[in-house]
């Protein structure tokens, strides 16, 4: 079983390519709501959240985990979980880039992922230099409370608007941020990046492929799994092991 991890909704959008590329793997998925947003917490307490999952994955077996999630990819330090095989998902994202070098690449993200500037590195070891990063605090949150378009697109546009940057390109740096990509797209009209597509192959095994969900069970979450996941999935109950930092 491989696990994939994010703070809420947004790697729920990764799933259905996580399948195709590991088809005969299960797949438990952690939605960490009760810590949702993660972007504007400190390091400390991403870190922190971060072992204190790892119990539950733990608990489960699985060592192989898809970070579907920038801020937990821009804070945790990979070495120091040498058991673990952590899917990065900046490094994979930053590696699909594809656009001459003087390209200007304008990134939004969680104010974490953008303090942290992994981007920025990931893409200047690639050659790219003229790389902004643009910090969007409230949107992970309002996409997970199933915000109206309206207040989203007023929240984006008056942002946008005192951008004084004419990006050739823009990476949608959080995984929230495809499920209102038509905004971004709306308004930029330049080619949009993001983690949806990448190449997930980590996993050799003959399981049955089911997809387990570990988040709140309601409605609205229901709905959202049916129009974005085309799997069956089943919901089971997230317990946290009692104790820290099982590495
Ligand atoms: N979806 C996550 C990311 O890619 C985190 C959003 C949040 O919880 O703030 O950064």
């Amino acid at each position: 079983m491989i696990g994939v991890y994010d703070s809420g909704l947004g790697g729920l959008l990764e799933l259905n390519k996580i399948k195709l590329d590991n088809p005969h793997t299960d797949i438990l998925y952690l939605g960490d709501q009760d810590h949702a947003p993660y972007g504007n917490k400190t390091k400390a307490e991403i870190r922190q959240i971060f072992d204190q999952n790892l119990t539950f994955f733990h608990k489960y077996q699985v060592r192989q985990i898809i970070l579907a999630c920038n801020t937990l990819c821009s804070t945790i330090d990979f070495e120091n979980y040498p058991n673990y095989n952590l899917f990065d998902l900046i490094k994979a994202t930053a590696a699909g880039i594809d656009l001459p070098l003087n390209a200007g690449i304008l990134v939004f993200a969680t104010q974490s992922t953008i303090n942290a500037g992994r981007y920025e590195q990931e893409l200047a070891q690639k050659g790219y230099q003229n790389v902004k990063g643009v910090a969007l605090p409230r949107l992970a949150e309002m996409i997970e409370r199933f915000a109206e378009k309206e207040e989203i697109e007023n929240y984006l546009f008056s942002l946008f608007r005192k951008i004084d940057y004419q990006p050739d390109a823009v990476i949608l740096g959080c995984t929230h941020y495809p499920i209102v990509k038509d905004l971004f797209a709306s308004y930029f009209q330049v080619p949009l990046y993001d983690s949806t597509d990448l190449d997930f192959r980590i996993a050799k095994s003959q399981e049955v492929g089911k997809i387990f969900i570990a988040m709140h069970n309601n409605e609205p979450i229901r709905r959202f799994i049916r129009r974005y996941v085309k799997e069956e999935v089943e919901f089971i109950a997230y317990e946290q092991e009692s104790s820290f930092g099982i590495r």
